[in-house]
């Protein structure tokens, strides 16, 4: 909250986003929209606004970005080989959601190359390159590019403290940069899912639960006749994605996740201001049992949960609850990936 009075927040109009676009090709950092979450954003190119970001954060640099490109043919210019180079399984997915909430992981160009800075993949010898749906954020990553002959890439991490709650809203911003770009709220609202090919280049490993159901990952290699598969890592397993931190994600409150409908069984300490995180509608005596009550949707579809999770966790902190008693979604969809971030926020 400290910063938020110096920090400048613009409607992403033309306006703005032509400045936006020019700050970042000055080496600044700007807080920019994606349908996912918001992101705090630095010339992928640029080593010393891209330690800005880590800075801003407070993020240690062994937690490599993800590098963001205006269309798909754009993102293969990072990957060593090119777009060749790429294997089946990833070709076919990033074909299938992007622009969209999947980040793939692969081998890079080096920096000596003309390839991202090492700082930005923390010195892996892979990128995660993703192509976002939001407008704003192509336009933004565009703009940097425009009267240079280089293909422009953005890093971002999600524009949050380290270990924080992410931003889906620009009034959520609240680590230092140069400009917020406020392109409203996120229509996803958790981050990207994750992705590397395996070894035989037809299956996909997930390192990171996201807005990309393992469901649509799975029937899209069905479609392109892949019969690699879909395994998820477990969170602390997968050593190739340093960022799947145990605890992360996390509001100031205690988080404790209980199965629905189960929340009023849960023993609290007394004295504690008690939150609900529902994931449907509650009945009166369990809304009674709370102090704070926050329902991600009335009517338990998992896309409107899911957009709606991080400012309820946030609006729960806000109300000064020590405890937040949160059920878990469905296992299924995108419900997948609320219960991961659950689970992470729950964890000490
Ligand atoms: O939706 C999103 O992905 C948002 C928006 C802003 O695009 N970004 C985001 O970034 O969530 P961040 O930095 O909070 O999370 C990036 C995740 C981390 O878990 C990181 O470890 C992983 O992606 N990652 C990035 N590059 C990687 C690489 N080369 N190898 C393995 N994992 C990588
Ligand atoms: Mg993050």
């Amino acid at each position: 909250m400290v910063y938020r009075a110096a920090m400048r927040v613009l409607k992403a109009d033309d306006a703005a986003i032509a400045e936006a676009g020019a700050a970042l090709r000055r080496g600044e950092v700007v807080a920019i929209p994606t349908e996912t979450v918001y992101g705090l954003g630095a010339d992928a190119r640029n080593a010393a606004a891209v330690a800005a970001v880590f800075a801003s954060k407070g993020r240690p640099s062994f937690d490599p970005l993800i590098v963001h490109v205006a269309r798909e043919a754009d993102a293969w210019a990072f990957v060593a080989g090119g777009v060749a180079a790429v294997p089946a399984a990833v070709r076919a997915v990033c074909a299938r959601f992007w622009p969209g909430p999947l980040t793939a992981v692969l081998p890079r160009v080096p920096e000596s190359a003309g390839g991202v800075v090492d700082l930005a993949t923390s010195g892996l010898p892979t990128v995660g390159l993703r192509v976002p749906a939001h407008p704003v954020a192509r336009a933004v990553i565009e703009t940097m590019g425009a009267a240079t002959n280089t293909v422009p890439g953005v890093a971002a991490p999600s524009a949050n403290p380290f270990g924080g709650v992410s931003p889906t809203r620009a009034e959520h911003v609240t680590v230092p940069c140069a400009l917020v770009l406020d392109g409203g709220p996120c229509a996803t609202g958790v981050e990207s899912t994750v992705v590397r090919a395996t070894g035989d280049g037809r299956g996909l490993v997930v390192l990171r639960l996201g807005g990309v159901p393992v469901e649509a990952l799975e029937a899209t290699l069905r479609e392109a006749g892949l019969d690699g598969g879909v395994t998820v890592a477990k969170p602390g397993e997968a050593v190739a994605s340093p960022g799947m931190l145990e605890r992360h994600y996390a509001p100031g409150a205690r988080v404790v996740v209980v199965e629905r409908g189960e929340a009023m069984e849960i023993a609290l300490e007394r004295g504690v201001m008690r939150g609900l995180l529902a994931y449907a509608d509650v009945d009166d005596a369990t809304r009674a049992a709370f102090d704070a009550v926050a329902v991600l949707s009335r009517v338990g579809d998992e896309r409107e949960a899911a957009a709606n999770l991080f400012a309820a966790l946030r609006s729960l902190d806000g109300a000064g609850v020590g405890v937040i008693v949160a059920e878990r979604a469905p296992e299924r969809g995108l419900g997948r990936a609320i219960n991961d971030r659950l689970g992470r926020a729950a964890a000490r």
